[in-house]
């Protein structure tokens, strides 16, 4: 028998189209830098992979949730204790809030350490008559609108590994550390600012307080609520930067991409025959795809055949963004169609992605409305089609930003001005992912009747 080289069948992205890579100034710099990256420690364990892998099947059963949030494009700056503090809490809260209202097991997946390079619409960027490169996350270049920032510096890919090493380590260290311990819920919301939604998760806090002290007197060990499982994810499209953290494990021999739990593949480079594709069909690793109110069903098939031809269980995670008014006449027939196929992805909405608008004063934003009208659209196509939904992806903050309109502080387009901080698409801030929460909360308990 011959041992084949894992690598070889994935170094064939190398011949394949790619989109959406930046011009790094020479082939010389990247490959000094993915040296480099090459010799560094990996971040995740390859039997973490697996655990997800496990998890994410049992959300495609319906018997888990999957939580997917943070930032859409996360910064080097950004990456401070408070606000990774922050960004976990927000993600521990929707959660407990999903557990609590649907007695359901959450699995809490963050945008997070490594989710620093996004696809452009375009190339490039111009301002006031001057034009530059666009940015195109911190793993490539700088935000700052001058030509050295905007040109892309490969030195940046080490500096997003030891950027996500260091976020990942306040991530393990919180959630596995007695940060997350259940008994401490209602100190999570110290900090945040008061509003309906906080009111509303301290009142819920409070009955988990009471519930677990019965439990308590009763004789229950808690060691289960001490700690969580948190996992990490990004969007591979700088296979630079995944190619050197991907690593042969040692117990199976097979490839992982170490550079994150889970992997997903965006709407813009999801070619079939392209390297993207090609690259995440060669790990381990749950992956994602992104699928767009354009997508057919033999697009998806296709996509299914290439990611997952096993079929294997939680392999495979659909993240559909069709936009609100799209998404009752889209996506059912492509739920119905798959499962006549037999195919089981975990189901996933992401309702931000296609309800991106801009403000007549130049701001990206969504309307809170519009993210949970696509929510609710998708529970209903789910519904329709007898299929599971199984889990929610979402852009969020742990700050109080004014980038999404509306929701329950009814930020309007006046106050979108006075904290706009993403450097790419809106966030929800704080309250508006805990009103989420709460009303997705309300589909998976009606789910369940
Ligand atoms: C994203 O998730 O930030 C993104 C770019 O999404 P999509 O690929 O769905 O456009
Ligand atoms: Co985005």
């Amino acid at each position: 028998m011959s041992l084949q080289n894992p690598f070889e069948k994935l170094d064939e992205y190398r011949q394949l189209p790619i989109k959406q890579q930046p011009q790094w100034p020479s082939a010389q710099a990247v490959s000094a830098a993915s040296e480099e990256l090459a010799k560094q420690p990996p971040l995740v364990f390859a039997g973490e992979a697996d655990q997800l892998k496990q998890q994410l099947a049992l959300a495609a059963e319906g018997k888990a949730f999957l939580l997917q949030g943070g930032d859409c494009a996360e910064t080097f700056a950004a990456a401070t204790a408070d606000k990774i503090r922050d960004r976990v809490k927000t993600v521990l809260q929707m959660a407990l809030v999903l557990t609590y209202g649907a007695s359901m097991p959450v699995i809490k997946v963050g945008r997070m350490a490594g989710q620093f390079a996004k696809p452009r619409s375009s190339d490039t960027e111009t301002r006031d008559g001057v034009t530059l490169p666009a940015y195109r996350g911190d793993l490539v270049n700088g935000y700052d609108f001058t030509e050295q920032s905007r040109s892309a510096d490969p030195q940046r890919l080490l500096q997003g590994y030891h950027v996500s090493a260091s976020t990942l380590n306040l991530i393990r260290a919180f959630t596995q550390g007695g940060f997350a311990d259940l008994r401490l819920v209602h100190e999570w919301n110290r900090g945040f600012a008061s509003n309906p939604a906080n009111e509303r998760y301290r009142e819920m806090t409070r009955e988990i307080d009471r519930a677990v002290r019965f439990m308590e007197a009763c004789g229950a060990n808690f060691s289960e609520l001490e700690r969580t499982d948190f996992f990490v994810s990004h969007e591979a499209l700088l296979l630079d930067y995944e190619r050197p953290l991907t690593r042969v494990d040692s117990r199976t021999g097979k490839l992982y991409d170490t550079a994150a739990h889970f992997l997903w593949i965006g709407e813009r480079t999801r070619e079939v025959d392209g390297a993207h594709v090609h690259y995440l069909s060669q790990v381990e690793n749950p992956i994602g795809v992104k699928l767009g109110p354009i997508a057919t069903v033999d697009d998806a098939m296709r996509l299914i055949d290439k990611l997952d031809p096993n079929r294997e269980p939680g392999r495979l995670t659909i993240i559909t963004r069709m936009g609100a008014e799209k998404i009752r006449d889209v996506l059912p027939e492509i739920l119905t169609g798959l499962k006549a196929e037999g195919v089981k992805p975990v189901w996933v909405t992401d309702p931000m992605h296609g309800n991106g608008i801009t403000t007549s004063t130049g701001y990206k934003t969504r309307r809170f409305d519009d993210v949970m009208q696509e929510v609710q659209g998708f529970f209903a196509a789910h519904r329709e089609a007898g299929t599971v939904p199984g889990g929610i992806h979402v852009e969020l903050t742990g700050d109080d930003v004014t980038e999404c309109l509306g929701g329950s502080e009814n930020i309007d387009e006046a106050t979108l001005a006075t904290r706009y901080e993403s450097l790419c698409d809106p966030r929800l801030n704080h309250m508006q992912s805990l009103e989420l929460a709460f009303q997705v909360a309300e589909e998976l308990k009606r789910l369940r009747r």
